[in-house]
């Protein structure tokens, strides 16, 4: 965002008054911004030539909310008053919505008289996900105008509802095309100047008469807000505010909006959860890029293996509306692709959380191919074949004979170096890697993976690609596990470990899910299956001889112990139940591979396991960032938030990590290494950073 002050136009059209948010690039409130609508509206309120007013933003959006990185600063002036000011206003306000109208935005809307929008608005009130609620009004007004099911469902779910709907919901009048809108917007308010008196939300009582008749309005979101109520403050004081809108006047609902605003900006969920917003639109910023190349969008992809992977990544282009042709040479394995999409469709059909009619247009984009002569017209593939060198190099080297020049090369393995897939091909420059994580159709990391040969372009291409996808796009470089699982593999290392000196596998998984994990990472290995690694391992082993050997999840999958789908793993498992379950079996073999290596059992606290498992991938995170296999520290904090489910209101790791300081780290590293040796030995970025005193998460790549 441009750090530039905005400022607020006033312009006159006949006898309306056009006030113009210009705060490029989405109109947010910044410094000055709020001062300055008020004193426009005073203006206008004093000129005798105007009769009415349109409120609107420069540019394709209203206003994107209050400007986030101005929380937990002084404001000169809040939000609700600028709020209030429109609301006060003696003659009428109509505010002209096109593009983003969120958070603030749409609280000064609700403030105008009356609202009209675009095709192309979105509004919304996303504050939760910043862990805030709205806070110039939007929890008494919204309901006032929508209801209190609608209010609640808009607060706490913080989606965009689109112009259409808000036309049903009764949150805007009236939708016109973006090219119309301040023309209509001056001819609504030349029409309605002289009504009287002013529609005012604030006075508006039906929906407030019928919900508080209606003994269920709350249950739903009483509900949600306890779910996420544990780590997460928010959703519970937006219950609250919304409860109180039925029962206070206004002002006072407003106030006590003011207080909760307050408490929560200060917070460390807050906190964190601003610190991600920004750390996931710093990871969206390629350095080297040309001068105004903009990548083109890919329109024809096609997707290599309908195993699990490969079908996760034809859904993910279908859900987002993109023809996808799926290859799979193996007519039976095509066959079984397809299957496994449609029951991944029929299950969400059971959630209800999408129609049998949604899911009729979105196979039907899914074209499953046999031959390469089937795509060669594609403009991007993604190879998800079998995890093999010499299967991938045979894919590339194909793939090299029939494709357009321009084609984009991808692959999506989690191991595999890109050089040597590139190398398969006379155009490593359009070859890179695009590491879904599963699954592909539900998480939103994409990593993007450079390989020594790839172009600007072609990273560029892959990276829109993934965000096309509603993904998040991060770029790193090629080197064993790349960045995001090579980070999460000493978790992984150590989680292990602490069973052999006298962990538990629930022990551990509950200090991770106290944390605020979905899921704790035995439970997670139980669900992709505890095969997947023994491969790695084994080849890891092989190439290392020094390699410290993982005994107890080799025996399990030896045991034919593979997770879930064979109903026993870390846990076992009761037919057509996932409850994990512990296991006898699984502590003995513990305990006989303790024995067997003679190593001496003891209890550990649930820091201690916290730490253990987290400061091991920190040293990690640091060596991959001081290697410049990540280009920022933060950009790993936006992997473990959206590839491996870190709990979002902790930051990311990096931001966990500086909570308790890298000085205090090291200090632990170091004595790890001098007990348990050499994959304990601390980075030199951690240790840089421990001694001159800086933030892990501030750290870019050399
Ligand atoms: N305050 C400060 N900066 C903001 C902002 C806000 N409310 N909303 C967006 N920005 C900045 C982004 O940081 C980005 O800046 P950059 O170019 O320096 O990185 C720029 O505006 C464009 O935003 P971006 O998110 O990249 O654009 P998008 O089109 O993908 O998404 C939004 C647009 C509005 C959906 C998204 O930015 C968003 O959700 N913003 C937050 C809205 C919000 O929560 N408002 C209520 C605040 S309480």
């Amino acid at each position: 965002m441009n750090d530039a002050a905005g400022t607020v136009t006033y312009g006159k059209r006949g006898r309306v008054a056009i006030v113009t948010i210009d705060n490029p690039p989405l109109n947010a409130l910044g410094p000055g911004i709020r001062e300055s609508i008020v004193d426009r509206v005073r203006e206008a309120n004093a000129d005798g030539g105007i009769e009415a007013i349109v409120l609107a933003g420069a540019g394709r959006h209203f206003i994107a909310g209050a400007d986030i990185r101005q929380f937990g600063k002084a404001r000169a002036m809040s939000s609700s008053t600028s709020a209030a000011a429109l609301a006060a206003s003696a003659k009428p306000v109509v505010a002209a919505i096109d593009g983003y109208c969120l958070g603030g935005g749409l609280e000064h809307a609700l403030a105008c008289h009356y609202r009209i929008a675009t095709t192309d608005a979105r509004l919304g009130l996303p504050e939760v996900k910043l862990g805030l609620i709205p806070g110039a009004g939007g929890t008494q007004r919204l309901p006032r105008l929508v209801g209190i099911r609608n209010a609640l469902d808009i607060i706490l779910s913080g989606r965009h509802v689109a112009a259409d709907e808000a036309l049903e919901l009764g949150l805007v009048t009236k939708i016109v095309e973006p090219s119309v809108l301040l023309d209509a917007a001056v001819d609504f308010a030349a029409g309605v100047a002289a009504v009287r008196p002013l529609p005012s939300v604030d006075a508006m009582e039906t929906w407030r008469e019928a919900d508080r008749r209606d003994p269920h309005a709350f249950d739903a979101a009483e509900q949600l807000a306890s779910r996420q109520g544990r780590h997460l403050k928010g959703p519970r004081y937006a219950v609250e505010l919304v409860r109180a809108s039925l029962q206070l006047p206004l002002e006072e609902g407003i106030r006590l909006e003011g207080e909760r605003f307050a408490e929560l900006e200060n917070s460390e969920e807050s906190r964190a959860l601003r610190y991600a917003f920004f750390a996931e639109r710093t990871a969206a910023k390629i350095p080297g890029a040309p001068p105004g190349y903009v990548p083109p969008r890919v329109e024809r992809p096609a997707v290599i293996g309908a195993g699990t992977m490969g079908s996760g990544i034809a859904i993910a282009f279908a859900d987002a509306g993109v023809p996808v042709r799926l290859l799979e040479a193996d007519g039976e394995a095509l066959q079984r692709g397809m299957q496994r999409i449609a029951a991944t469709y029929a299950a969400k059909l059971k959630r209800k959380t999408i129609t049998q009619e949604e899911i009729d247009a979105r196979m039907a984009l899914i074209r499953p191919v046999a031959g390469y002569h089937d795509i060669a017209d594609c403009d991007a593939v993604i190879e998800a074949v079998f995890e093999r060198i010499d299967v991938k190099r045979e894919v590339f080297a194909r793939l090299d004979e029939v494709m357009n020049a321009d084609a984009l090369l991808l692959t999506n393995s989690s191991a595999i170096d890109i050089d040597t897939i590139a190398a398969a091909t006379r155009r490593p420059q359009s070859v890179a890697g695009s590491h879904f994580f599963a699954p592909a159709n539900v998480m939103k990391l994409c990593e993007i993976v450079k390989g020594d040969a790839s172009s600007i372009q072609t990273i560029l291409r892959a990276a829109r690609m993934g965000r096309d996808l509603g993904k998040i796009s991060v770029v790193t470089g090629s080197c064993d596990g790349f960045a995001a699982n090579r980070s999460r593999a000493p978790l992984v290392t150590e989680m292990m470990l602490l069973l052999e000196e006298g962990a538990l596998p629930g022990q551990v998984d509950k200090v991770m899910t106290d944390f605020g994990y979905p899921m704790g990472p035995f439970a997670v290995s139980d669900l992709s299956g505890l095969d997947i690694s023994y491969d790695t391992r084994k080849r890891r082993a092989a190439a290392d001889p020094g390699y410290r050997k993982l005994y107890v999840p080799d025996r399990l999958v030896e045991m034919g112990r593979k997770g879930q789908k064979v109903g026993a793993g870390w846990y076992r498992y009761e037919p057509g139940d996932r409850t994990p379950r512990p296991d006898p079996v699984v502590a003995q073999v513990i305990a006989e591979v303790a024995r067997e290596l003679g190593i001496p059992q003891r209890t550990f606290t649930d820091d201690e396991i916290l730490r253990r498992l987290l400061f091991a991938s920190v040293n990690e995170a640091c060596k991959i960032v001081q290697e410049g296999k990540a280009l920022r520290a933060s950009d790993i904090d936006v992997m473990w938030l959206n590839g491996f489910g870190f709990p979002r209101h902790r930051g990311g790791l990096l931001y966990w990590a500086d909570g308790i300081g890298a000085a205090a780290i090291h200090r632990q590293v170091c004595e790890w290494h001098e007990l348990y040796g050499k994959r304990w030995k601390p980075a030199g970025l951690l240790a840089g950073i421990a001694a001159a005193g800086g933030r892990l998460r501030d750290a870019v790549a050399p």
